[in-house]
């Protein structure tokens, strides 16, 4: 029997969560494995407006849509679960107006399609042609960066779950909850507010007074979380968020290991990457990582417009982490470490913790030959072997986290396998960026006039990173994204 639309299935164990898809985790999570709720593939009969349908007429109506949650819904889970309920399409597209213009009245605009640039300033520190760098700008959005996409993908299926009766008015009542003292936080703020729900947030108690601030008079419900001493390794506020979630509260949250749908809505990203980027396609793309969703969802909303036309090729993934914390590094090397050994191959990835220009060139070379001589069936097995035994490839960093990019210092990367995974199939590999180039990222990227933060030029450090290595083809188009406004 073929799985209905509204399912999801475990990446790491294969389980099958049809809805009511509540609290959008596995079940089996929590042993040894890796697990995530996730969507496998587009819907067979899923419209993007650029490609991926003959029929011209809707690709005209949607090339007008600046709402990416309208734009690309047939492609999101809300709408499948409100199909899947009975509403039509047009009662579909009026609620997500009206929680649009919920987030509207709360944060002073709602969600477009945010800007695609050639910035020929950044491209010439980059060492590139003029046209080889371009941008996807998510400083001016919903709360201040891209984190708002995930909240409100998540916020549209409660909503649609409520509507069509799949969860109850009990389910209404339970509070939404989320660990994070950052945009994370501000963004589930805003969107929780505007859909009228309960947040309980979890701090940390160096919190930014600001911040704190900013989420009390969004009505959020702070908890601050010093380290007990019965904590086991990790995050105090994580652990806290997960006792919440124990207790009927609801994850809203953006890592895809407590709530599998948060990856969503900030596949968006990816859709909207895969439109801007069709007339000049880039071979790499730059994506800073803390807790790995946002690359997760961007690798796999390049994916999806990859399988329906719109691209012809996924640009190559490139994972930037800063020196001062790079689990997802880590990982990443071993499961090559492992592949090219089994494929008797020379070139091994940098040491689990080596960074500098000759890691760079290690990791790079593993990677290409990797892109070259392992077969799919290769790279799956790797990929199923690090599933089952998840703590084999990922476990939380062992020193204190530093970086002035402070929104990735995650100790742990939540959604790592996804990312690991993008990275091997687009032939890509991941960068570990010096502090100083960090720091210069942030500089230039300040100066060509963004009012950017460290965390949202990160992905710049990584591009630098490579071109001081020389490691970047000169000839190339290459994207990043700026992720988040300074504050
Ligand atoms: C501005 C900004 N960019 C990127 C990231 C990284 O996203 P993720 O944690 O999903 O990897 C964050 C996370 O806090 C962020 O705030
Ligand atoms: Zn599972």
């Amino acid at each position: 029997m073929t799985a209905p639309e509204t399912a999801l299935r475990c990446t790491g164990c294969g389980a099958l969560a049809t809805p009511p898809p509540l609290p959008f985790r596995c079940a089996a999570a929590g042993d040894r494995g890796d697990h995530v709720l996730a969507r496998s593939a587009p819907p067979p009969d899923a419209v993007m407006p650029t490609g991926g349908t003959r029929d011209e007429t809707l690709n005209e109506k949607l090339a007008d849509e600046p709402n990416p949650f309208i734009r690309y819904r047939q492609l999101g889970y809300p709408w499948q679960l409100a199909r899947a309920g009975g509403m039509t399409d047009e009662q579909y597209r009026a609620l997500v107006r009206e929680l649009d213009a919920a987030v509207a009245e709360v944060d002073g605009h709602g969600f477009v399609v945010t800007p695609y640039l050639n910035v020929p300033a950044l491209a010439q520190s980059l060492g590139l042609a003029a046209d080889g760098l371009w941008l996807k700008d998510e400083t001016t959005h919903v709360a201040g960066s891209h984190k708002a996409r995930h909240l409100f993908g998540l916020a549209l299926t409660l909503a649609v779950a409520a509507r069509t009766k799949v969860t109850d008015d009990e389910d209404a009542q339970r509070p939404l909850a989320i660990a994070s003292c950052g945009n994370a936080a501000l963004a589930a703020a805003v969107v929780a507010r505007a859909a009228r729900r309960r947040l309980l947030v979890f701090v940390p108690p160096w919190a930014d007074a600001p911040v704190v601030d900013r989420l009390t008079r969004l009505g959020a419900e702070l908890t601050v979380c010093p380290r007990q001493p019965a904590d086991p390794a990790g995050d105090p506020c994580h652990h806290r968020f997960r006792a919440a979630v124990a207790a009927g509260a609801l994850p809203f949250s953006c890592q895809g290991s407590d709530n599998g749908l948060t990856i969503d809505g900030g596949m968006t990203l990816g859709f909207e990457l895969a439109e801007q980027s069709r007339a000049a396609p880039v071979a790499r793309l730059f994506v800073q990582v803390g807790g790995g969703a946002l690359a997760s969802a961007v690798a796999q909303g390049l994916a999806w417009a990859s399988e329906l036309g719109v691209i012809v090729r996924r640009p190559a993934l490139h994972p930037v982490q800063a020196e001062g914390c790079f689990p997802l590094i880590r990982a990443w090397r071993r499961i090559c470490r492992a592949l090219v050994a089994e494929l008797g191959g020379p070139a091994a990835p940098a040491e689990d913790l080596a960074s500098g220009p000759s890691a760079a060139r290690a990791d790079a070379a593993a990677a290409r030959w990797l892109s070259t001589h392992a077969s799919a069936q290769a790279l799956e097995g790797a990929l199923s072997r690090a599933a089952a035994e998840r703590a084999s490839a990922m476990w939380p960093w062992e020193t204190e986290p530093h970086s002035a990019a402070s929104g990735i210092l995650d100790d742990e990367t939540y959604d790592y396998l996804a990312v690991v995974r993008a990275t091997l199939e687009t032939g890509g590999w991941p960068v570990v960026a010096a502090e100083a180039t960090v720091l210069e990222a942030h500089r230039l990227g300040t100066r060509a006039s963004f009012a950017v933060s460290a965390t949202g030029t990160a992905g710049l450090a990584g591009a630098l990173t490579l071109a001081q290595a020389d490691l970047l083809d000169r000839s190339e188009r290459v994207a990043v994204m700026f992720t988040g406004v300074a504050r």
